[in-house]
């Protein structure tokens, strides 16, 4: 079972839509997919029209009452299950604190999930480091970071890859990483250069592939439709397929 957290401290380059994408493409090929929504934005919720109406039957119980997380997951036809988010999330550090206690919360009761409903999970992070994104980069086996194809989100990728460097004696253990460019326009030279200076930085724990800017995938989610139930012949759809494979390939699935 692979636990995958999303995650970047920049805002906008698609974390919530490779969540949303791969978790849809995973669950074509067969896989049980949980989609757990760990931003108080509740992007990922809001495009699955499920947003609760209270916090109690949120991911924030899990941190107000130990609600174990099977009690808490909604059905989502064409994934698995959703674990959702509610905007109370953000005081979840100012009332529960940062200690190991919260710090592994998730981690815990993903476990604990995991052993009834077996499958793939896949965390949307929030665009900080705080307890939310700790807690989901503590819970996972590895972090894939969307880095968009621009000049100012190669110095975010920098930064978040000492982060997690910076987080690995804590943990005891190397924190596996994959960086995808996401956005990518294959018609301007800038994006082989942002490619080429990433590569530079990060080495093997970049992606072959690239998620290119498309329409498809932009489109999508208003409808509350993953990429490859909206278009499925779109280069979106292709790109997304194509990153699973390489991650499956990598044995990350
Ligand atoms: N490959 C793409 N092509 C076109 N539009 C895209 C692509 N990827 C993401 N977008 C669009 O970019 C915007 C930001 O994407 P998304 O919400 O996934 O980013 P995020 O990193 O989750 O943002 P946040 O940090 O606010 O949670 C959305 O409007 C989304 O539809
Ligand atoms: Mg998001």
């Amino acid at each position: 079972m692979t636990c995958l957290a999303i995650f970047n401290c920049k805002g906008g380059v698609g974390k919530t839509t490779t969540a949303l994408n791969l978790g849809a493409g995973l669950a074509r090929r067969g896989a049980p997919v949980c989609l757990v929504d760990m931003d108080p934005q509740a992007h990922l919720t809001r495009i699955f029209d499920k947003l609760p109406r209270s916090a109690d039957s949120s991911l924030f119980a899990l941190y107000a009452a130990s609600v174990p997380l099977r009690t808490l997951a909604l059905e989502q036809p064409g994934i698995g299950s959703l674990l959702p988010a509610h905007g109370q999330l953000m005081k979840v550090d100012s009332l529960f604190g940062k200690g190991p206690s919260t710090l592994n919360r998730l981690k815990l009761g993903l476990e604990a999930y995991q052993m009834e409903m077996p499958g793939i999970v896949l965390i949307d992070c929030c665009p900080y480091v705080g307890v939310l994104s700790l807690s989901a980069i503590f819970a996972a086996d590895v972090v894939l970071i969307p880095v968009s194809s621009d000049y100012l989100s190669l110095q975010g990728a920098q930064q978040v890859n000492h982060a997690l460097k910076s987080l690995e004696p804590v943990l005891k253990r190397r924190v596996e990483r994959r960086f995808i460019l996401t956005r990518f326009d294959r018609r301007r030279r800038m994006g082989e250069d942002i490619r080429a200076k990433l590569q530079a930085v990060v080495g093997a724990d970049l992606c072959r592939t690239v998620i290119s800017e498309n329409v498809a995938i932009a489109a999508s989610p208003s409808l509350g439709k993953d990429v490859f139930a909206h278009q499925p012949g779109s280069r979106g759809a292709e790109d997304y397929l194509a990153l699973l494979e390489e991650l499956s390939a990598d044995g990350l699935f």
